[in-house]
């Protein structure tokens, strides 16, 4: 009976080869996931490159020059007596955003700086706070409504409280027509400069 009773409370011996085993799979599963995520990781990573740049581009981005834009033959302009207003369509890439703009400028008489063969092209903007200048007939001057600056049909100043003359635009020749290429000045200084 003595035999018997301690023969149930011995632990059955277990091998300890197979648990050796089972530790040394795990760890090197766990070492093949750490790579595998690794990986992914860096896949990731260089994948998502061309995607950061693309959101980032606009930031980067500039804004397009203005193109050069027509005004027709030169010979229509050969023998103005007067300014003649013109309205060109600009299109400008700014980012991701595409933009047409309609902008007046005038093609008249002068030999200022910008001049091609005695021809301007002027900026309808107004050097002393941006507003559209018209052309007055009667007085044969550039009459500002806003608050009173003119100037003189080859758009140098007359009055102020305009500091300068009218901006001058490049212009060119291409096989006889006239182009010109927009551009925007900053106000109130006494001197052309470019804006942007
Ligand atoms: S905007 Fe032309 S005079 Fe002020």
């Amino acid at each position: 009976m003595t035999t018997v009773s301690n023969q149930q409370n011995e632990e059955p011996s277990r091998p300890s080869e197979p648990i050796q085993d089972i530790r040394v799979l795990e760890g090197r599963r766990s070492f093949f996931l750490w790579l595998v995520a690794i990986g992914s990781a860096t896949m990731g990573a260089l994948l998502s490159i061309p995607l950061v740049r693309y959101a980032l581009y606009p930031v980067f981005a500039k804004t397009t020059s203005a193109p050069w834009s027509k005004l027709g033959n030169k010979n229509q302009y050969a023998s103005i007596s007067a300014p003649v207003r013109k309205t060109i369509d600009i299109e400008q890439v700014n980012g991701w955003m595409k933009s047409v703009s309609r902008k007046p400028v005038y093609v008249t008489k002068g030999n200022r700086k910008g001049s091609l063969e005695g021809t301007e092209v002027l900026s309808a903007v107004c050097p002393h706070l941006g507003c559209d200048v018209p052309w007055n007939a009667d007085a044969k001057k550039f009459m500002c409504p806003c608050h009173g600056s003119v100037f003189a049909p080859d758009g140098s100043l007359v009055q102020g409280p305009a500091q300068r003359g009218m901006d001058t635009l490049p212009i060119k020749t291409e096989e006889d027509v006239l182009m010109v290429r927009y551009q925007y000045f900053q106000a109130l200084l006494p001197n052309k400069k470019l804006v942007g």
